[in-house]
């Protein structure tokens, strides 16, 4: 169930405890990809036809994506079967927004939804809570633009976004100063109302689940690892989106079941997007023993079966090439390298620092408080690893943070208390009972 605005401050002081013991086994379930799960929403709502989506996220971010296309004028339906249909009236559905549409925690609502409201030269003002409008938003302005388009943002380049109404928009050749799939997804999604080739090039790997998508309802998208291109103006129609376990909240239990799980742990019909799995092949370096299993097509990604071993881990210097398909997995990193014998190096993750918290800092500081050798770098993080005493660490409302935490508290000698944990719900609606399920011993309210 959705929490109104007042109710989630009301429960913004949230708080978790983690017991002692714990052994996990048997097998995880975990709730649908936040990232695909925004997409489907974004580019279901301007099909001309309906589109059906499949395991939808029902997280927080999510719900709010979807609020602001409602308030825009899409219409969603769920069917008996659970699954989400979208109204398949084409992106003429969409009209001004009179009031400012609230993208609540999400990053990924904000940036995607400026490039549809670009592209369709829609006026809007695009907001969120507390840690959304610290994060930086030229990033996305910037390139639209360039392709016409009217953005304000504040002076230090944060959110609220003003977007003009009525500018059409004409395609670019854009090369991101930084590897984001957000801002490769605003332009591309942007592009599709502009008459002629709109490209992104990428210094570096990205996920690329806009480009599937699109595919999947129709739009031809040229994309490799160096660039995607969508030729516009462009159509979609209507189809089927399947919403595979979101690798990002499956991470949670692989470094759990490394530190707990004896006679093993199984994650079923996760997503394994090559963009994705970093953490897979860092964690494979550190001497875990993480088996994917039943590898098949689920729509347009690749899933498996994830099955971990209790696994003695060694520390590593992290390869600067896994940096990016791990990025959001570091704050669990962190924590398996906490287990690990030696040290663990992390270099060239400066990105950590505009996440929904600076994970650099806030990571740092929960490990330290319950008693780990962490030193903060510019650009990333150097992990001893060694004892967990435990102790009180706040997640600085950061959802990944209060789950990596919860992980550490599987070897808290003294149990581990986490501050502020509302935010799970933006992606991992359901974690407390999920976890306790699994074996976990964790006490508070479940998001
Ligand atoms: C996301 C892309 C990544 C990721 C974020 C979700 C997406 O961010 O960290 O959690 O859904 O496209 P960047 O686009 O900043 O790399």
């Amino acid at each position: 169930m959705s929490l109104s605005r007042p109710d989630r401050e009301a429960s913004a002081h949230t708080r978790w405890r983690t017991g002692p013991g714990a052994t996990l086994a048997g097998e995880v379930r975990v709730p649908g990809d936040k990232s695909i799960s925004h997409r489907a929403l974004l580019l279901g709502a301007i099909a001309d036809e309906p589109v059906t989506i499949r395991g939808l996220l029902e997280g927080e971010d999510c719900r709010a994506t979807r609020r602001a296309l409602e308030t825009l004028g899409a219409s969603f339906e769920t069917g008996a079967d659970g699954a989400l249909r979208t109204g398949g009236a084409g992106p003429g559905v969409l009209s001004p927004a009179n009031s400012p549409l609230d993208l609540g925690n999400s990053g990924t609502g904000m940036r995607l939804l400026c490039g549809l409201l670009a592209g369709l030269g829609l006026e809007a003002e695009l907001t969120g809570d507390t840690s959304l409008v610290r994060r930086p938003m030229e990033r996305v302005a910037d390139p639209l633009r360039a392709m016409g388009a009217a953005i304000e943002t504040t002076r230090d380049g944060r959110p609220p976004l003003r977007i003009a109404g009525g500018r059409a928009l004409h395609p670019i050749d854009y090369a991101m100063p930084v590897a984001s799939a957000q801002v490769k997804s605003a332009v591309l999604i942007a592009g599709l109302f502009a008459a002629g080739q709109t490209r992104v090039r990428q210094p570096g790997l990205c996920r690329d689940h806009t480009e599937r998508m699109l595919r999947t309802l129709g739009v031809p998208v040229e994309y490799d690892r160096h660039a995607a291109s969508v030729l516009g103006p462009a159509r979609l129609r209507g189809g089927t989106i399947d919403v595979p376990g979101d690798f990002s909240s499956a991470a949670f239990f692989i470094v759990a079941a490394l530190l707990a799980a004896p006679a093993g742990l199984v994650l079923r019909q996760v997503g394994v997007n090559s963009t994705r799995t970093g953490l897979i092949d860092i964690l494979r370096k550190m001497g875990a023993q993480i088996e994917l299993e039943n590898r098949r097509w689920f729509g347009a990604e690749p899933v498996a079966d994830i099955r971990v071993q209790r696994s003695e881990l060694t520390g590593i210097d992290v390869p600067a090439d896994l940096v990016a398909p791990a990025i959001d997995e570091f704050p669990v990193l962190f924590v398996a390298a906490a287990a690990a014998r030696g040290q663990t190096r992390v270099t060239g993750a400066e990105e950590l620092r505009v996440k929904e918290t600076d994970r650099i800092a806030t990571m740092a500081a929960a490990l330290r408080a319950v008693g780990v050798d962490a030193e903060p770098t510019p650009d990333g993080m150097t992990v001893t690893g060694g004892r967990v005493r435990g102790g009180s660490v706040d997640s600085g409302g950061d959802h990944r943070v209060a789950m990596a935490m919860a992980v550490a508290g599987l070897m808290a000698e003294d149990g581990i208390e986490i501050g502020d944990t509302r935010n799970v719900a933006t992606s991992f609606p359901g974690f407390v009972r999920l976890a306790n399920a699994a074996g976990f011993r964790l006490e508070g309210d479940d998001s």
